[in-house]
């Protein structure tokens, strides 16, 4: 785990078994009446967990079009605890400004995940993401 943290330039790795597991242990670092913001072009399993399952514990999704840099500055607020993304996205391969929309979330001390299984992460991803302290994503 020490070397796969290192080689991601992060303080910490940890694997899962599926990335449903993964993102499902995400969304338990959000609490009750926390906001998690995300983009509307994600994989149906995340598009399932963050409708139909992640809502009944008390947290708010808001579900934005994250290649609109307006609307999303417009969701992300005080509240919200986890900006979550996919850039490319699956299914519809929507491009969106990562580090723009990072800042953004940075700014109200929100967590950034972007889930990216289309490129790889070294090289592409790791340059577009060096400027956020905090990552989260996975490989599966
Ligand atoms: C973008 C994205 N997120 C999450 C998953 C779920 O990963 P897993 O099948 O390992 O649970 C997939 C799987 O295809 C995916 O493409």
């Amino acid at each position: 785990m020490f070397l796969l943290a290192k080689l991601e330039k992060g303080d910490r790795a940890f694997c899962f078994t599926s990335g449903m597991a993964a993102l499902t242990a995400v969304t338990h670092l959000v609490e009750r009446g926390q906001e998690i913001v995300v983009g509307e072009d994600i994989y149906g399993g995340s598009d399932r967990l963050l409708s139909k399952v992640t809502p009944k514990t008390g947290i708010v999704v808001k579900w934005v079009d994250t290649s609109d840099l307006h609307e999303v500055a417009s969701a992300i607020g005080p509240r919200t605890k986890l900006m979550w993304l996919e850039s490319p996205a699956s299914p519809r391969q929507q491009i969106s400004d990562i580090r723009k929309i990072a800042k953004m979330a940075r700014a109200y001390g929100a967590l950034v995940l972007v889930k990216n299984s289309i490129i790889t992460a070294v090289g592409t991803w790791n340059r577009h993401c060096d400027a956020l302290s905090d990552k989260i994503y996975s490989w599966t």
